[in-house]
Order: C-alpha cells, then structure tokens, then sequence
C-alpha cells in the first residue's frame, strides 16, 4: 500500500490529524511533514517538502491542508510534475484524479469540515485518472515545464 505524504499549517492541523486518523482506519499509511503544534507557522515551510518529494517522484501523493488551501495550493503548484488540486467539493475531488490527474489534494482547513474533507479524500484516492484527451492536455502542461527548465539552463550555461 502506497504511502500519503501530510503536511499542513497550523489553520489545517486539526483537520490534518482527524485525515491521518481516517487513513488509518483505511489501512493508508501517511508520513506526516508537520506542523505538529498549535503556533502559528508559515504554510511553504510544511508545503514545499511535501511537493519536493511528490515532484521528486519519492512519493506518489501527497494532501497539504492550510485556512483556505489557497496558499499551499500556490506553493505546491511552484514544482515541476506537481499537479495540486484545490477542492472544495466531492466531484472536484473525483474530477481531480479523473481530468488532472492531481498528484496532491489541497483542502482548506477553515472551509471544509471533516466529514465533507473525509469524502473528498477518499474519493480522490480511489478516482483513477481517464488518461486519452486529458493526457494531452497534462502533456501541453509537462512542455511549459521543460521549456521553463531549459531557459534555466541556458541562462546558466550562457548560450
Ligand atoms: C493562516 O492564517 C492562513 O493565511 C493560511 O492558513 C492559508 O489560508 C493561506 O493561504
């Protein structure tokens, strides 16, 4: 069984624990990236490890949970082969694995309650992605990518 990569701030802590707890029971094992207490934190500095290990390809999935989601969702989006999806509602999170093919769900804390979170979770991870014209459409996504990469490159190469 794969392993769930978690993090949230402090806003996405309650609803964090109450996910993990969740997975669980469902027999998901989760590898929790903080934050572990109440204090206000800052959401990229438990956003980017998990979107770096997700982006990596050390980890297949990831859930990153702030206020709103917003910001986390920004954060993570920042990665190469990151797809971070935003949900607030069942079908985006289905549509987020069947159309996207999201890599990490991204809830907002202060927005979603648990039992709603929970449905959406367990949706997403059970979706599976339809491939065919969303395929094309994630390819022409992977292309902004490597174009972005290779203009690093030549800038640090001079050419
Ligand atoms: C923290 O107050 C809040 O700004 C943060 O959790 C998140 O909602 C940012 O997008």
């Amino acid at each position: 069984m794969e392993t769930i990569a978690i993090a949230s701030d402090h806003a996405g802590l309650e609803l964090k624990e109450d996910i993990k707890t969740f997975l669980k029971e469902k027999g998901v094992d989760t590898l929790d990236m903080g934050t572990n207490g109440s204090e206000s934190v800052d959401y990229p500095d438990y956003g980017i490890p998990v979107a770096e290990k997700v982006s990596m390809g050390k980890i297949e999935k990831g859930i990153l949970i702030c206020g709103t989601g917003i910001g986390m969702s920004i954060v993570a989006n920042k990665f190469s082969n990151v797809r971070a999806a935003l949900v607030n509602d069942v079908y985006s999170a289905k549509m987020a694995r069947e159309h996207n093919d999201a890599n990490i769900l991204v809830i907002g804390g202060r927005i979603a309650g648990k039992g709603l979170a929970r449905e959406m979770v367990k949706t997403w991870l059970e979706a599976k992605f339809e491939g065919g014209r969303h395929q094309k459409r994630l390819d022409k996504i992977r292309e902004i990518e490597n174009s972005i990469k290779e203009s690093k490159s030549q800038r640090v190469s001079g050419s």
